[in-house]
């Protein structure tokens, strides 16, 4: 459902100022950046859109042209409830923002909404959703944070106030994307390197599942403290000096293995070797060695899927019907899991076929459709100058 146009909802809706924050990829490094981790994520060609200007009133109203009616809400704002439906992700920013810049209340604001990253396909539209948000703000009331700043605040308004105990992955790349490139980040430092995207005949595709990832936050939720029970154990045994999963070796871990939980030992064994993936995967692009980069991909889906238990049966059946197929480098769940995306590296030429083979066998399997949906690498948040309302 599409709803109005922003000079339909607004008047003099010329002196909105605009700003586009696009959605993400993850190429490999998935459930490593709450873990203080490395991950491999690029910014792609869907974005949320948000226009932003104060209103002269008491009130912030809100309108989305995907989720279309009216939102209005007097200050002083109170707690997030379901029937705020996505302005929650508006609310939580304000809650954040208020707290580090001491502001009490924010004066009236309109904000419109739009925008083409589809929603509870892993690809991130709430952390867009939330830079985008923070961005405007930052301009529209001169608060000069930096970038990197403002990525951190997004991820305390999803953690604090929506309740997703997500990394900084997706806040991070919304911010940082460069165009034809990935960015190589280490949590534990912040140091982050672009990776040139060189991809010769191949290109990166979206297979989106259809299935809404609702399990996901629940279960995301759980990971984490599971993590969090796998590096007290690590802790116990080798010293308080280790402050994440992510710096003990895999050998380490083998070592105290019938120290943990099975479930505990998978998830930590699993966080170990996706970071060494991540770091094979940054040789693997830069030698243009795409057997490697395909392998890797799949030896991440079978962590995920058998360690880290995040998969479902529609991405499995994705990845093993494009691992039989001609033209497919590699492919492996995205994102948080339970549904949503698989990322595949094919043939440029032969997108279309084996996309159609694929849509095929799994309709007969699901009765639904998967959507495919080809990338292409951009640059991360953007103010936009000539918005045309
Ligand atoms: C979600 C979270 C990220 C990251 C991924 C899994 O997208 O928002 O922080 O943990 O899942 O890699």
């Amino acid at each position: 459902m599409r709803g109005k146009k922003i000079n339909e909802v607004f008047k003099n809706a010329e002196s909105f100022i605009h700003f586009s924050a696009p959605g993400r990829i993850n190429i490999i490094g998935e459930h490593t950046d709450y873990n203080n981790g490395y991950i491999l994520p690029a910014t792609i060609n869907h974005y949320i859109n948000l226009a932003i200007r104060k209103n002269n009133t008491n009130s912030l109203r809100a309108y989305s042209q995907e989720f279309p009616g009216m939102h209005i809400y007097e200050y002083p704002l109170k707690k997030i409830c379901p029937e705020d439906g996505w302005v929650k992700y508006l609310k939580a920013v304000l809650f954040t923002l208020q707290k580090e810049v001491n502001f009490t209340d924010f004066p009236g604001l309109d904000v419109y909404v739009t925008g083409d990253i589809p929603v509870g396909a892993g690809l991130s539209s709430s952390a867009a959703l939330e830079v985008v948000f923070l961005f405007a703000l930052n301009e529209l009331f001169n608060l000069q944070l930096e970038p990197i700043k403002m990525a951190f605040l997004a991820q305390e308004a999803e953690n604090d106030f929506v309740g997703v105990k997500c990394g900084i992955m997706d806040q991070f790349i919304s911010i940082m994307g460069k165009e034809n490139h990935a960015i190589f980040l280490d949590i534990r430092t912040m140091n982050y390197r672009y990776i040139p995207l060189y991809l010769n005949d191949y290109v990166f595709v979206l297979i989106d599942t259809s299935v809404s990832h609702s399990l996901a936050n629940s279960e995301y939720n759980i990971r984490r403290q599971e993590c969090e029970e796998g590096l007290k154990i690590l802790q116990n045994c080798l010293g308080l000096d280790f402050k994440s999963i992510s710096e003990v070796k895999l050998k380490n871990i083998n070592r105290f293995k019938e120290k943990f939980p099975s479930n505990i030992y998978k998830r930590v064994l699993y966080v170990a070797e996706e970071n060494l993936r991540v770091q094979e995967m940054i040789n693997a692009l830069r030698k243009e060695s795409f057997n490697q980069v395909g392998q890797l991909l799949y030896n991440s889906h079978n962590g995920l899927k058998y360690l880290y238990e995040v998969s479902c049966p529609e991405l499995d059946l994705i990845v093993d019907y494009l691992k039989a197929s001609e033209g497919v480098v590699g492919a492996r769940m995205m994102g948080g899991g339970f549904g949503g995306c698989v990322l595949a590296l094919l043939e440029k030429n032969n997108v279309n076929k084996i996309f159609s083979l694929i849509k095929d066998k799994y309709s007969v399997v699901f009765h639904k459709s998967p959507r495919l949906f080809p990338v292409t690498i951009t640059s991360g948040i953007a103010k936009e100058t000539n918005y045309k309302t």
